[in-house]
């Protein structure tokens, strides 16, 4: 099916969005919501977009929405839809936060949309308008089951891989998604900083090789495949890292500390229980 689409929200997904589905096909003829640069910006990437400055103003013109705006905005723009009658039984409604289910629809649904909550598992900086970052992704995929087929159908004009994750679920699979995205990229961006202060100028000559190959690894084979003092059991080298850290970089300890505590929770049943007890108190000391 060919839509005609208003996309609400034109930010980092909802630019992109806007883009990827005039090139997969669709007619994107509204964008809406957020400030009036920004709706310029996706008016100017792809053809035929008109900017209204609020969701209500650009229903007429769509028969799907898709809503871009931050998570916790979600209900306030289907409220704000459902009282100025914006909601009908020939309007399909999908958003694309990672927490939420169907739940944030529920006014649409019972004013008789059609609604879905399709979340790309994929990191979209500012910026970034080129459909090929979508493909291949897999995309969360939360709908009744007679709105399953169009909301997968969707996901695969852009490319994507639709997996059905039930509302009950949606929560820990966004921890999880939160977890490997952002907790693993934080990790990687304190040990720039660690390299960075050991006079490494380039420190992706190290790390990029040794985070692959570490995150493929655990991919595979789970916790199971982790190695490093915490696996061995080198406490005097954890200790005398966080020397160092204290005396040289005492911003990234407190990181050190918290990290290497969450390393020792995976590695812990492969690790002798009095090594674990000896890490667990060297990684606690100072932190109270
Ligand atoms: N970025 C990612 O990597 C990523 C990946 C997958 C899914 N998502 C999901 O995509 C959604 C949007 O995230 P984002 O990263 O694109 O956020 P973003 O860049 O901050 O964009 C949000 C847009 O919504 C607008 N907006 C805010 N409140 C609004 C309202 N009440 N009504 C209409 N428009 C409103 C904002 O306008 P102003 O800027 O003027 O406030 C902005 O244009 C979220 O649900 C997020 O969970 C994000």
């Amino acid at each position: 099916m060919r839509y005609r689409i208003a996309v609400v929200g034109p930010g980092r997904v909802g630019t992109l969005l806007a883009v990827a589905l005039a090139r997969a096909g669709h007619r994107v003829t509204a964008v809406a919501g957020g400030r009036p640069e920004a709706r310029a910006r996706v008016a100017a990437a792809v053809a035929g977009v008109r900017g209204f400055d609020t969701p209500v103003e650009a229903v007429p013109h769509a028969d799907l929405l898709v809503l871009a705006v931050p998570d916790d905005a979600l209900e306030a723009v289907v409220r704000d839809l459902a009282r100025a009658d914006g909601l009908h039984a020939a309007l399909h409604l999908v958003h694309v936060a990672g927490s939420r289910g169907l739940a944030p629809l529920d006014l649409a649904r019972r004013a008789g949309a059609r609604v879905a909550a399709c979340h790309p598992a994929m990191t979209v900086p500012s910026e970034a308008v080129e459909p090929e970052r979508l493909h291949g992704v897999a995309w969360a995929v939360t709908a009744a089951p007679a709105d399953r087929d169009w909301a997968h159908d969707l996901v695969r004009d852009l490319g994507g891989d639709p997996v059905d994750v039930p509302e009950s679920a949606r929560v820990l699979y966004h921890a999880g998604l939160t977890l490997g995205s952002n907790a693993a990229a934080a990790a990687v961006a304190a040990a720039r900083q660690a390299l960075l202060a050991a006079g490494i100028r380039h420190p992706e000559t190290f790390l990029a090789p040794l985070a692959e190959a570490s995150v493929a690894n655990v991919l595979r084979d789970g916790a199971a495949a982790l190695t490093g003092p915490v696996v061995r059991g080198d406490t005097g080298t954890i200790a005398r890292h966080l020397d160092t850290l204290a005396a040289d970089l005492p911003g990234l300890a407190a990181t050190y500390r918290r990290l290497t505590a969450a390393v020792l929770d995976q590695a812990a049943p492969a690790v002798d229980p009095a090594t674990v007890v000896a890490l667990r108190q060297l990684l606690e000391e100072e932190s109270t």
